[in-house]
């Protein structure tokens, strides 16, 4: 059976990964893959994740199962995280823990599958690498709709708004919570207003992928779409991931949020979902949920991670800033819109060629479709990444 399978292609991430550590070169910087780097270019543990694993590591009496739904206090804190612990919504939501954000998209499309066998789900054009063929795999039918105009930097709102227009109440729409992934640029408060009202009239049910909370404003901020689409409409999922917020990647912790009209329909769609995941790996792994819990449930501890998670939001917004005067310095002058966009993405608008000659002839590894990692900048790489970008767009 295996000897006939054709070998299937490596994933783009991956194989950068691999490339750039087989390159033997210096001063080689990798702004390939999605995690977040301190100025010293390493992917730190937080020092408030330290402090709950020590804790954790006292206190913590069993290893037993808990169940499918995962942790409670931490899905407790985390719906409350996410749609603000006032909300009204909270009473008619329920949170599961999941593995990661991407298991929590993942039982939010079976599930939302299983409901309805041919239901279509409007995507992004540019949008995280793995949405596409996740949705496929759990059978839906992908409707990409326009979002972005690379060359200029800009949100091709009105487009936007016209190619949703066609949804109809069968449909789920796709939206980035805060700091879009590739592109950086996220509806203002007019739009995400303009966007509930469509889903008003349209009756289509968001989806939407909370996988940056609190690298673009604030926590609160950041999910302030979230809460206005949970006040505006009668369901709502939310995916939201603790890899990038916490730095807790490999851990995989996630949540799914369901909102249903009433308390009753959230509580009969966690039970689907639950399925989902029995059905799938049955239960999600502990040890990171824990230590959300332990954080967010801890006044002291939740204090250092917020200040650990601002410190990161601002090293990325420094790093806009001066990746723009370097590049403005090297003549690339059409470029500021770096500096306004959020989170740790962004897109150049380069040529596939120029993206193989940073990585050829300047050791600066991005990914294909032109995005970078603004996160992996330093103040030591800032200025040779951004000589190397000039200098490839000139050709
Ligand atoms: C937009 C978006 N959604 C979801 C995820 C998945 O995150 P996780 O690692 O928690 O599965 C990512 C990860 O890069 C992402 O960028």
């Amino acid at each position: 059976m295996f000897a006939e399978l054709p070998t299937p292609p490596q994933d783009p991430i991956l194989g950068l990964a691999k490339l750039f550590a087989q390159d033997r070169a210096d001063n080689k910087v990798d702004l390939g893959i999605g995690v977040y780097k301190d100025e010293r270019g390493e992917v730190p543990i937080l020092r408030s994740v330290k402090q709950a694993e020590s804790w954790l590591a006292a206190h913590q009496k069993s290893k037993s199962y808990l169940s499918s739904i995962g942790n409670p206090d931490f899905n407790r804190l985390i719906g409350e995280l996410v749609l603000g612990a006032e909300s009204d919504a909270l009473r008619r939501s329920q949170t599961i823990q999941t593995p990661g954000g991407t298991g929590a998209l993942r039982v939010a499309a079976d599930l939302l599958h299983k409901l309805r066998p041919h239901r279509r789900i409007f995507i992004p054009s540019r949008t995280w690498a793995n949405h596409q063929p996740l949705f496929l795999a759990a059978g839906l039918e992908v409707v990409p709709y326009p979002y972005y105009d690379v060359t200029r930097g800009e949100l091709q709102f009105e487009a936007v708004l016209a190619a949703l227009a066609e949804m109809t109440r069968e449909d789920v729409l796709l939206l980035h919570g805060c700091c879009q992934n590739p592109t950086g640029a996220d509806f203002d408060s007019a739009q995400w207003r303009a966007i509930a009202e469509l889903l008003v009239r349209t009756g289509a049910v968001p989806l939407v992928d909370l996988a940056y909370q609190g690298f673009a404003v604030g926590l609160r901020e950041d999910a302030a779409a979230v809460a206005l689409l949970a006040s505006r409409l009668p369901e709502l999922l939310v995916a939201s991931s603790c890899s990038k917020n916490f730095a807790l990647y490999r851990e995989r912790v996630g949540a799914l949020t369901v909102i249903g009209a009433r308390e009753a329909d959230a509580a009969t769609a966690r039970a689907h979902a639950l399925i989902v995941a029995r059905t799938n790996y049955s239960m999600p792994p502990d040890h990171g949920a824990a230590i959300v819990a332990c954080i967010l449930g801890s006044d002291p501890l939740r204090g250092e991670w917020e200040q650990e998670l601002r410190a990161m939001r601002e090293r990325i917004k420094a790093m806009r800033v001066q990746l723009v005067a370097n590049l403005e310095a090297h003549g690339a002058r059409d470029l500021q819109f770096l500096a306004h966009q959020r989170g740790m993405f962004a897109l150049l608008g380069l040529s596939a060629q120029a993206v193989e000659a940073l990585r050829i002839r300047h050791h600066v590894y991005i990914t294909g479709s032109g995005r970078i990692n603004v996160a992996g900048l330093t103040p030591d790489n800032v200025a040779r990444v951004a000589a190397a970008i000039a200098a490839v767009r000139d050709g």
